[in-house]
């Protein structure tokens, strides 16, 4: 058996179904990330797994004991939060040490070692005596992530951590968790509704829509295979055309006479709905096959990257460019298909 597994957790407040019997195995130091919009599920899913949520129904075994019945502080998880829940009266060593009071009887000495240990792994070597409320944003969640590590925890519970910090602060700390993991390697379970750190940060991801599990694969294998429009929408852009499948292996989009080959594996598929990710449209290429021309209608910089809004025929496509903007609205310009799939509507 899996290290995690969730056999058809379902939760319902009422009339409401927050989760919809989700079934889900984690193997041993795997990373794994729950990513949904925002009423998905994702919390009501952790707090089970956490114990402060009670299912409905289902079953939760880690390291093969079941953990419905127990109480939160009997399932040896660590928990961080957005709010980090911080004692801000209290030393950084105090926060640290707070837990492994209350669990375990060490000698003070022994305690000190510890904490140096941790705050050691979490870049805040000699912090021990410095204030809460004197520590940047960054620091506060090396903190709170310290104060979960040092008890040692089998499996390690985020809930969108980092929404409260700004973006640069974000990243940098998003590359910390995935370090951190990579140095100590406890069973995670990330949740999040930003793709980007879903899709960086996991070995797996789950996807979840409404309560229910949607796909749950490794990143790269969702991103290049949505098999559903929810998916290919939600991890990373992209455009949706109706077309109609021709008996040559081709397809044609809907109201106009443009046609690309299919692909083998979609030509089976029981669905219309093409889409194209921007970034696998490429403007102006050498002339060959699948370029069609089109208008180009608004022109976006955003830095390291320019985004385009293309017609072609009836249908407006959002592209990507690396680089400044090249061309602007009102621009006649071709673009070529590169890659494409249908999925499900
Ligand atoms: N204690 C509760 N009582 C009633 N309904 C609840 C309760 N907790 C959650 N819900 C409902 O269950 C659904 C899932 O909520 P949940 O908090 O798990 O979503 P989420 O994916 O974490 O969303 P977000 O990204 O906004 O945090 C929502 O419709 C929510 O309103
Ligand atoms: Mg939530």
């Amino acid at each position: 058996m899996a290290f995690v597994n969730i056999q058809n957790l379902r939760k319902t407040y009422g009339d409401v179904v927050a989760v919809n019997d989700v079934s889900l195995d984690i193997e041993e130091g795997e990373f794994v990330s729950i990513l949904g919009p925002s009423g998905s599920g994702k919390t009501t899913m952790l707090k089970s797994i956490a114990g402060f949520v009670d299912p409905t129904a289902g079953s939760i075994v880690v390291a093969g004991n079941e953990m419905i019945g127990l109480p939160p502080e009997d399932r040896n998880m660590g928990l961080v939060f957005q709010r980090l829940a911080l004692f801000p009266h209290m030393s950084v060593f105090d926060n640290v040490a707070f837990g492994l009071r209350h669990r375990e009887n060490l000698t003070e000495a022994e305690m000190e070692e510890r904490v140096a240990e941790i705050l050691e792994i979490v870049s805040l070597p000699g912090y021990e005596d410095r204030n809460i409320q004197n520590l940047s944003g960054g620091e506060q969640q090396r903190v709170a992530l310290a104060r979960v590590l040092v008890l040692e925890p089998d499996l390690l519970l985020y809930d969108e951590p980092l929404s409260d910090l700004d973006r640069q602060l974000r990243e940098q700390m998003r590359r910390e968790i995935k370090d951190l993991h990579d140095r100590l390697e406890i069973t995670s379970i990330y949740v999040t509704h930003n793709q980007r750190e879903a899709l960086t940060l996991s070995d797996r991801v789950l996807v979840l829509h409404e309560g229910e599990k949607i796909r749950y694969a490794p990143p790269s294998e969702i991103y290049q295979d949505p098999q559903s429009k929810f998916v290919a929408n939600f991890v990373g852009d992209s455009n949706f055309v109706s077309v109609t499948k021709g008996q040559n292996g081709t397809v044609t989009f809907e109201d106009d006479d443009i046609s690309l080959p299919m692909h083998e594996a979609d030509a089976d598929a029981a669905t219309d709905l093409l889409y194209i990710r921007p970034e696998d449209i490429t403007i102006n290429p050498p002339d060959g096959e699948r370029v069609f021309s089109g208008t180009v209608r608004s022109t976006v910089h955003l830095g390291s990257v320019t985004e385009y809004k293309i017609e072609v025929g009836g249908n407006e496509f959002l592209t990507t460019d690396l680089g400044a903007p090249q061309y602007t609205e009102g621009d006649s310009v071709t673009v070529r298909f590169e890659d494409y799939g249908l999925v499900e509507a």
